[in-house]
């Protein structure tokens, strides 16, 4: 997808492993990938969620489409390059916060296939669970909906290149989970999500305790034994 520019790099290991951070946060990370059109409900979602899973001790953070627009990716458009080029990044920063153990709940629209692949690639490659979550919902319902009012501004042609719109969408052919935002509610969706969560065992038992006279005797000794 990207090309390595710089030449003499290379990966410098540390001593505290990716299980030793899980330890400690009782959680495994893991990218969850909302993608859907513009006022599917991705960020709606994402949002709810992560008040289930603060109320479950889990830690999570939300990477959202404007978000990171207003930010590391504020030198990007919405070309098909720098489309490729937002995801792409989003993509190796979720993969950084599923490797420091924390659950990563990225909401863009994300509309190409190949670019999600990708993504996925890079998880899989990194052994941290991808879940890509299909925000499904009519185009005439987002539309309707159209929380930021950006469809009334598409339709007179005061943006471009707006997805579903005049750019396109390309659905998800296997994710993981299915939701239908214009069929189900808020809570059901979330529902769904954290019941796939335990089901994998993504939410796992073994990252939820710690035995405190293990703990104890790490601070004591004061270094990782
Ligand atoms: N079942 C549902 N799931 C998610 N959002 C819904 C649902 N029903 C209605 N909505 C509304 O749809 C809108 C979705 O907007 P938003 O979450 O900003 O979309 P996106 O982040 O995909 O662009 C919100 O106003 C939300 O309240
Ligand atoms: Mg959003």
């Amino acid at each position: 997808m990207a090309n390595q520019i710089a030449t003499n790099v290379t990966w410098h290991d540390g001593e505290i492993s990716r299980e030793d951070r899980y330890e400690i946060l009782r959680q495994k990370g893991i990218t969850i990938w909302f993608t859907g059109l513009s006022g599917s409900g991705k960020s709606t979602i994402a949002v709810a969620l992560e008040k289930a899973l603060y109320a479950m001790g889990k830690l999570s953070y939300r990477l959202d489409g404007d978000n990171v627009r207003l930010g590391i990716n504020k030198n990007l458009g919405f070309s098909e390059a720098d489309r490729k080029e937002n995801i792409r990044r989003i993509g190796e920063v979720a993969k950084l916060f599923g490797d420091a153990g924390t659950i990563s709940l990225s909401s863009f629209i994300s509309p190409y296939r190949a670019d999600r692949d990708e993504v996925r690639s890079l998880h899989d490659a990194a052994n941290i669970q991808f879940v890509e979550v299909f925000v499904d919902c009519a185009l005439s319902v987002a539309e309707e909906r159209d929380p930021k009012g950006l469809y009334k501004k598409a339709r007179a042609g005061e943006i471009k290149n707006f997805t579903g719109i005049d750019d396109p969408y390309e659905s998800p052919l296997n994710p993981e989970i299915h939701l239908k935002t214009d069929e189900m509610t808020v809570e059901e969706e979330v529902a769904i999500i954290i019941d796939y969560l335990i089901k994998s065992d993504t939410i796992q038992t073994q990252y939820m305790t710690r035995a405190s006279d293990e703990f104890e005797s790490v601070a004591a000794s004061g270094s990782k034994s």
